[in-house]
C-alpha cells in the first residue's frame, strides 16, 4: 500500500451525504475532496453513518457503519427514508429484563436487520454507566451497575455478532453526559474508573469480543479518550487482551497524529485528516510503524465482514418474526412498580378502558439522535387494546389527536427534527367533568407519561425529571373520579430515562413501567396489562425520591472552565465508586424504587441458600431455590449481593456480584439457580498498590429479589489479604479530588 492509501484507509469516507447535497456549506469539511480514495468511495446504503474509503487496486472494499442502539438508524433526509427497521425496545428496558438469553436472541433478529441492509458494523451497545438521571442518553445505555451493564452488553454483541456482522461497543469511557459532550473533561479517580466506568466494558470485552470499540468524545483526566494510549492500548489491549480494532466517535478528539499513536485505528467520520497523517509520516512525527498497526487492525476487521465476503444483502430482513421478538424482549424488561390490591391484570370483568395521556395515542417507541430508528411501523397503546378486544372511547381519541395537533410546537432544529427529535405538544389538561364522564362509561383508566430525550442534550429538571403540573393535576383528577365510582386507575410510564414518582406515587393503583419498547409498544403493554404475560422486569437503576437525592447531584453536568481553548467544562466525579444503589444502600438514603425492585402477578419464595464452603479457596458455588407460591406462572429475577469485610479500603455496603432469572415456573414449581463467585468478585481496587486486593475477613452473601428485599443470607471467609490482580498505574487523577468516604472501612 501506498503512503496516501494507508493514511486514507485510517480516516472514513467522509459524512454520507448524497452528491447532491454535498456542496451545502452545512458539511463543509465533512465531505471528500474530488480526486481523492474517500471522494471515489461511493457507500452502497444511502442515510447510513459512515463508511471506510475502498481501494480498488487491491480488493479492498469500503464497509458500511451505522447507528444504532435500539434499531437502524437511516437518515431520512440523506436517502435512508426507504427504510423499515425494527425498533427494538431501549438498552434500558433490555437491561431491566436480566436475561442473557432473551438478549442473546434479541441480539440475533437484530443482526439480521443489519445484516440485510447491508450495513457490516452496527454503532452499538451504548453502555456508559448511568451516573445521573438526567443524561440524554441513558435510555441507550443499560444500567448504574456495571456487571449488569457489561453482562447484557455481551449478550446483545453476541447475539448481533452471530448474523456476521460486527458493533461497535460504546462510547469508551466515562462519557455520562451530553453537555459540552465533545469538550468536557472528566475527572474521575483510578479506582472509579476501575470499579465503576471501565468495568462494565473489560466484561463485555472480555464475554463477547466486540469487532470493534468507539472511543468516546470526552476529555479523560485531562486527555481525550481517541488520544489516550493509556486507556485504549495498555488497559483495553495489552490488560484486557482485546483484539479487534477501536473507531473514535463522529469528530472526536482534536489531534489526528496523537489518535493514531494512541491505538485509536480509524477516525470516524473523515476525511480531511489524511494530509496531516502524510505529513506526519514524511516528518517523521509518526513512526511508519504505528500506522501499519492501525491499517493492519482495520484490514482485519474488513476481512471478517459481509462486504468483504461479498454477501448478496437482500433489503429483506425478517420484519415480522423481528417484530415479534422485539415484543416478546418488550414484555420482559418492563416493571410493575405498584400494583395495590392487585388492580393488575385486568380482570374478566375488565372491558373498557378510559385511555388519558398524549402519548397513549403517540407511543415514544425509542429516543432520538444517533438512537432514533428509520421504523417501519408502530403499535400505539390504543391500538394495543383494539386489538386485544378491549374498547376505548373514540370521541377521547379525537380530542387527544386534536389537541397534539394544535398545540404542536412549530419550526424546530432541523436535525433533531429528522432523528427523532420533534418537539411535541405539552399533555393535554385533563377536567374534572371529562374524568367523570369517562369514570361513568369506562371499567377502568389509564394515564400514560411519556417522556423523550436524546444525544447532545441533557434532560431538565422541570417538566421532565419532575412532572408538569399538567400531568400531576390529570392524575389526580382521572384518580378522584375513577376512585369515587370504586374503579381503578393505572399509571404507565412511557419514558427513557428515571423520573420522580415519590410526589404522586400513591394516587395510582397501579404503575407500570413500560419504557421506551420499540415499535410493538402498545402490544406488549397490553399484554402486561392485559394479564397475557406476568411482569418480570427489575429495575437496572435506582429511582430516587428527588434529585437532590443523586449522589452525584453536586457534579452534575460540571463546571464551565475558560482557561484552555479547547476544554469548555470540567466534571468532577466526586461521588467516586458511590454510583446508584452503592450510595443509596451505603449511605441509607432511601429511594422511591430500589434497584433490582419489581413486582409480579405472582409470589416467589426463597430457600435452602447453599455454598460450596464457608472458607474461600479460590472460588465458591452458590445454589438458591426459587418456588413460585401464587396462582399464575412467572419468572423471578434473582441477585447475589456481597457485603466485603472492613478492610484497606471503604467498601459499599453491598455490590451484585452475580444475577440470573428462572425459566417460567408455574405454581408450585421450584427452581434451583446456581451461581459462582471468583476471587475478582471479593475484590476492590486499592489504587496505592494498583492492584485488585480481597481482605481477609467474612463475606456475607445476600441473596436478594432487590437490593433492598434480602431474602437469604449466609457468609465465608477469606483467610488471608489476597492480590487478585496487578495492573498498571495509569488514567491518574490531574488533581486532587476529595471523595465521597462512607466509614465501612478499618
Ligand atoms: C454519537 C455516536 C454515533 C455517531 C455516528 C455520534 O454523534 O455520539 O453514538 O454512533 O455519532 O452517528
Amino acid at each position: 500500500m501506498t503512503l496516501e492509501e494507508k493514511a486514507s484507509l485510517v480516516v472514513g469516507g467522509g459524512l454520507n451525504i448524497p452528491p447532491a447535497m454535498r456542496k451545502n456549506k452545512m458539511f463543509a469539511g465533512m465531505v471528500a475532496q474530488p480526486g481523492t480514495l474517500a471522494a471515489n468511495t461511493v457507500n452502497p446504503v444511502p442515510g447510513t453513518a459512515g463508511n471506510t474509503i475502498a481501494i480498488p487496486r487491491l480488493g479492498i472494499p469500503c464497509i458500511v457503519v451505522n447507528d444504532g442502539p435500539a434499531g437502524l438508524r437511516m437518515i431520512g433526509g440523506f436517502g435512508g427514508q426507504k427504510y423499515k427497521c425494527t425498533a427494538f425496545p431501549v438498552g434500558t428496558l433490555l437491561a431491566s429484563s436480566w436475561d442473557k438469553d432473551l438478549i442473546f436472541k434479541t441480539g440475533q433478529a437484530y443482526g439480521n436487520d443489519v445484516l440485510e441492509y447491508g450495513v457490516d458494523i452496527l454503532l452499538a451497545p451504548g453502555m456508559n454507566i448511568q451516573r445521573n438521571p438526567l443524561c440524554g442518553r441513558n435510555f441507550e445505555y443499560y444500567s448504574e451497575d456495571p456487571l449488569l451493564s457489561g453482562t447484557i452488553a455481551a449478550a446483545m454483541v453476541n447475539g448481533i455478532q452471530s448474523q456476521g456482522v460486527g458493533v461497535s461497543i460504546k462510547h469508551f469511557a466515562a462519557n455520562n453526559q451530553e453537555t459540552d459532550r465533545q469538550t468536557v473533561n472528566t475527572i474521575a479517580s483510578q479506582r472509579a474508573l476501575r470499579e465503576i466506568y471501565l468495568e462494565g466494558f473489560r466484561v463485555a470485552s472480555r464475554e463477547s469480543h466486540p469487532w470493534t470499540v468507539m472511543s468516546s468524545y470526552n476529555l479523560l483526566n485531562g486527555k481525550y479518550t481517541s488520544e489516550n494510549y493509556d486507556l485504549l492500548t495498555t488497559v483495553l489491549r495489552k490488560e484486557w487482551g482485546y483484539r479487534g480494532l477501536v473507531m473514535s466517535d463522529w469528530g472526536a478528539g482534536k489531534d489526528a497524529v496523537a489518535q493514531m499513536k494512541a491505538g485509536n485505528d480509524l477516525l470516524m467520520p473523515g476525511p480531511n485528516q489524511v494530509s496531516t497523517i502524510i505529513q506526519a509520516v514524511q516528518d517523521g512525527k509518526l513512526d511508519e510503524k504505528v500506522l501499519d498497526r492501525n491499517v493492519e487492525d482495520i484490514l482485519n476487521l474488513i476481512l471478517k465482514t459481509p462486504r468483504f465476503k461479498n454477501y448478496k444483502y437482500s433489503n429483506k430482513p425478517n420484519t415480522v418474526a423481528n417484530a415479534a421478538m422485539s415484543r416478546e424482549a418488550a414484555t420482559e424488561g418492563m416493571i410493575l412498580l405498584k400494583n395495590t390490591d392487585s388492580a393488575l391484570p385486568f380482570t374478566k370483568k375488565t372491558k373498557s378502558v378510559a385511555l388519558f395521556g398524549n402519548t397513549s395515542y403517540q407511543a415514544y417507541l425509542g429516543g432520538s439522535g444517533s438512537g432514533y430508528v428509520a421504523v417501519a411501523y408502530s403499535v400505539n397503546l390504543i391500538d394495543g387494546l383494539k386489538n386485544a378486544g378491549y374498547v376505548t372511547d373514540e370521541p377521547l381519541k379525537e380530542k387527544y389527536k386534536t389537541y397534539m395537533a394544535e398545540n404542536a410546537p412549530k419550526g424546530g432544529d432541523m436535525i433533531a427534527n429528522i432523528m427523532g427529535g420533534k418537539k411535541r405538544a405539552p399533555e393535554m389538561p385533563v377536567t374534572d367533568s371529562l374524568a367523570e364522564e369517562m369514570a361513568g362509561k369506562y371499567d377502568i383508566a389509564i394515564f400514560t407519561v411519556g417522556r423523550n430525550s436524546g444525544e447532545g442534550e441533557d434532560r431538565n429538571l422541570d417538566n421532565d425529571f419532575n412532572l408538569s403540573s399538567a400531568e400531576i393535576a390529570s392524575i389526580n383528577t382521572i384518580c378522584k373520579a375513577f376512585h369515587a365510582k370504586g374503579k381503578k386507575v393505572v399509571v404507565v410510564l412511557n419514558i427513557g430515562g428515571v423520573i420522580e414518582t415519590a410526589s404522586w406515587k400513591s394516587n395510582p393503583d397501579a404503575i407500570l413501567l413500560a419504557w421506551q419498547p420499540g415499535l410493538e409498544a402498545g402490544n406488549a403493554i397490553t399484554d402486561l396489562l392485559s394479564g397475557k404475560v406476568n411482569p418480570s422486569g427489575k429495575l437496572a437503576q435506582t429511582f430516587p425520591v428527588s434529585y437532590a437525592d443523586v449522589p452525584s447531584v453536586k457534579n452534575f453536568p460540571g463546571i464551565e472552565v475558560k482557561d484552555d481553548s479547547t476544554v469548555k467544562r470540567k466534571v468532577v466525579y466526586e461521588e467516586g465508586i458511590y454510583v446508584g444503589y452503592r450510595y443509596y444502600n451505603t449511605f441509607k438514603v432511601k429511594p422511591a424504587y430500589e434497584f433490582g425492585y419489581g413486582l409480579s402477578y405472582t409470589n416467589f419464595t426463597y430457600s435452602n441458600l447453599k455454598l460450596s464452603s464457608t472458607s474461600f479457596a479460590g472460588k465458591i458455588a452458590i445454589s438458591v431455590d426459587v418456588k413460585n407460591t401464587g396462582k399464575v406462572a412467572g419468572k423471578e429475577v434473582v441477585q447475589v449481593y456481597l457485603k466485603a469485610p472492613k478492610g484497606d479500603l471503604d467498601k459499599p455496603a453491598e455490590e451484585l456480584k452475580a444475577f440470573a432469572k428462572t425459566g417460567l415456573l408455574k405454581p408450585g414449581e421450584s427452581q434451583t439457580l446456581n451461581f459462582t463467585i471468583n476471587a475478582k468478585d471479593l475484590a476492590s481496587f486499592n489504587t496505592d498498590q494498583s492492584a485488585w486486593v480481597a481482605d481477609p475477613g467474612r463475606y456475607e452473601v445476600k441473596i436478594g429479589a432487590s437490593s433492598e428485599d434480602i431474602k437469604q443470607t449466609t457468609s465465608f471467609t477469606l483467610n488471608r489479604r489476597t492480590i487478585v490482580e496487578k495492573v498498571s498505574n495509569v488514567l491518574m487523577l490531574p488533581l486532587a479530588v476529595s471523595e465521597l468516604k462512607s466509614k465501612n472501612q478499618k
